[in-house]
């Protein structure tokens, strides 16, 4: 069954969920690594062998959203919370631009309000004019109206992420308080279309009742939608959170397990969808010291350092044992060169490193 279904994909022949599923659900060591080999041959081919990196600023955990899962949600009054002002944001952006990054990613807790929609729109605007528009920007600001997309986009950014989670309606029910919608957050993902984003988006990976057909399905969601990039890590938990509370802590076995599930998702996407952008997320490093090389070598070709200033960084807790909460920013540039190198891969310095999948549907006849 599985060579048959790595047959199929690497013929670009339609699959069923059912048969995602039989990848993901690999258990044997041989079996897992034909499947990375495959995941790592067709990433060469269609997207080369350059990593690139968005340097990652958190500049704020405020958040609106109460979300089951998350750390930084709206009812954990054990968050202390921050938000940056625009010189700082801007000078950790021209960090990572000195740094020769090529991108950032902003990202923050959800606000929709008036004055945040205004910070932001301020400091893409000075960010464009100070690197002459040479710095690549991806905003990760969660769901807002098609008109403050529209905002940003105009301000400067081109890339935007933003998770489904999950796409299927019973578990995003168990994941999320009532008011936060599955539909609007797809409405969002047209949305950001419609306004010219090259559109990112991804799923939590292995949290409590989510089956590996559940998995295959999102999958088959990502590719259906036509991403642009993916950004999916496993879920870890978070001790003051409803859904951290139910959740035994990991174990070495369990970490291995959730790595290993992570691993497969970015191999068997990048076999589905061929030439996107896919994160190597710090969820995967979580668990394993090397896990975000591992990820590369599974298929992903990005990678998000943090560029956060040091200080903040011990407030933006989204789950446990986050990384290089006290690294600094340049001693993880160099060790992260050097990871990237040893496993024969080449940095893409001073590059927006965009996804050849936007390209390449753009130039498609509109059917
Ligand atoms: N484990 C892993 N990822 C998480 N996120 C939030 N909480 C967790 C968690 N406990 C992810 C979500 C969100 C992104 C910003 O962080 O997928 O979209």
């Amino acid at each position: 069954m599985i060579n048959e279904v790595l047959e199929k994909l690497l013929a670009d022949e339609a699959v069923s969920a059912a048969e995602l599923k039989s990848l993901l659900d690999i258990v044997d060591p041989i079996e897992e690594k034909v499947l990375f080999d495959a995941a790592y041959a067709t990433k060469r081919k269609f997207v080369g062998n350059k990593t690139f990196f968005r340097g990652i600023i958190e500049c704020s955990n405020i958040c609106v959203k109460d979300c089951f899962y998350c750390g930084i949600r709206k009812s954990n009054k054990n968050s202390a919370r921050f938000q940056m002002d625009e010189d700082e944001i801007f000078r950790e952006a021209m960090w990572a631009f000195d740094a020769k990054y090529g991108s950032i990613a902003i990202q923050s807790g959800e606000r929709q309000d008036a004055a945040y929609i205004d910070l932001i729109e301020r400091v893409l605007k000075r960010i464009k004019s100070a690197t002459d528009g040479k710095l690549g920007v991806t905003l990760s600001l969660g769901e807002q109206t098609k008109e403050t997309y529209q905002c940003w986009r105009d301000a400067g950014a081109h890339r935007y992420l933003l998770r489904i989670e999950t796409t299927n309606p019973e578990l995003y029910r168990q994941l999320h308080p009532a008011d936060h919608s599955l539909e609007e957050r797809m409405q969002c993902l047209t949305f950001l279309k419609e306004t010219g984003y090259q559109v990112g988006t991804g799923v939590l990976i292995g949290f409590p009742n989510q089956t590996t057909l559940d998995l295959a399905n999102d999958l088959l969601f990502l590719k259906a939608i036509d991403v642009d990039m993916i950004g999916m890590g496993p879920y870890i938990l978070h001790k003051e959170t409803p859904l951290g509370q139910t959740v035994a802590p990991y174990d070495d076995a369990k970490n291995e397990e959730m790595l290993h599930l992570g691993l497969r998702m970015i191999a068997v996407a990048r076999l589905l969808l061929k030439d996107v952008n896919i994160a190597a997320t710090t969820a995967l490093q979580t668990l394993s010291n090397t896990g975000r090389e591992q990820g590369l070598l599974a298929g992903a070709n990005i990678i998000m350092p943090n560029v956060t200033e040091t200080k903040y960084r011990p407030s933006y807790q989204l789950y446990e044992n986050k990384p290089a909460i006290d690294e600094n920013s340049e001693t993880s540039r160099q060790s992260l060169q050097q990871r990237v190198e040893s496993i024969g891969e080449i940095v893409g310095f001073n590059e927006w490193g965009d996804s050849r999948h936007f390209f390449n549907r753009n130039l498609k006849p509109a059917s």
